[in-house]
């Protein structure tokens, strides 16, 4: 009885990391996966890759060593921390993949423009609001486990022979491409005062009015980082607070260049 109220008593005293770690246990990506996942994600030299739960490194130090990008792996276990200092020695991109003894929860998701994982799905929603506030435009691509109603921009199947889990070697990647946050109302700006474009939008996905004069268009589409795409071949582009269309498609041509910001109110 002791013994059990003992390790009551500790459960409930652990720290959200333990219990973090001990939902998530280290498994390897294999490393065609881990490819796969990088080329997903088309990682290359300007990238700063961020890998959740980085295990022994392998993400972080082959998105360095073959796509020249640079990055970080955190990793709430010492021994892999130090395992994967030295794989990067190793390798030779010390330099650029670095690991640092740290909980995901607590990580400054921002200095990422690609973010890997291989964590389980409730650790993945648990994310999701932080991963969705980020710079519209930044990468994140998950093994196998999806992010429930926020839907993966793409999804692809890889075998895995060397998978160490699951009786079914193959492995699912999924690619989210994080939307710009463009829902509400806006109204046109200078010669296009009186226009407007009230838009719905779910995660990545949006439908819309866009009314001007007497005309009024349906649009419904996607949004890929910062731009708005929509079935008939509008596209708008939202930077900073101002959200300008670059092609009308079925919309009044007039439109083109049309500048919008968020109406007042
Ligand atoms: C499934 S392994 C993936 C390892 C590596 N990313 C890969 O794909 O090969 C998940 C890793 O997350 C680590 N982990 C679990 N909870 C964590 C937390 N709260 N913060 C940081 N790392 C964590 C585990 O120790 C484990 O190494």
């Amino acid at each position: 009885m002791r013994t059990a109220l003992a390790a009551l008593a500790l459960s409930l005293a652990a720290p959200p990391t333990l219990r973090a770690q001990e939902e998530v246990p280290f498994v390897v990506t294999p490393d065609n996966v881990t490819l796969a996942m990088l080329e997903l994600a088309q990682v290359g030299p300007q990238d700063f890759v961020l890998d959740l739960g980085s295990g022994d490194g392998r993400i972080v130090i082959l998105a360095a060593r073959r796509f020249g990008a640079s990055g970080l792996g955190v990793e709430i276990v010492p021994d892999l921390v130090e395992r994967s200092r030295r794989n990067a020695a190793k390798a030779g991109v010390a330099e650029r993949a670095k690991f640092a003894e740290q909980d995901l929860f607590k990580t400054d998701l921002s200095v990422a423009t690609v973010i890997t994982m291989y964590l389980l799905q409730e650790v993945n929603l648990q994310l999701r609001p932080a991963l969705l506030a980020l710079q519209p435009g930044t990468r994140i691509v998950s093994h196998d486990w999806d992010m429930g109603d926020w839907r993966p921009d793409r999804t692809v199947t890889v075998d895995a022979p060397d998978k160490p889990v699951g009786r079914d070697k193959r492995s699912r990647l999924h690619l989210w491409v994080v939307p710009v946050r463009a829902d509400g109302a806006w109204c046109g700006t200078g010669a296009n005062h009186g226009a407007r474009l009230r838009l719905v939008q779910k995660h990545q996905v949006f439908d819309a009015t866009l009314s001007a004069g007497s005309t009024a268009q349906l649009l419904v589409g996607r949004i890929d980082g910062p731009r708005l795409r929509s079935a008939g071949g509008f596209e708008a582009t939202m930077r900073g607070a101002q959200l300008r269309i670059t092609q009308a498609g079925d919309a009044p041509l007039a439109l083109v260049g049309a500048e919008f910001e968020r109406c007042a109110g």
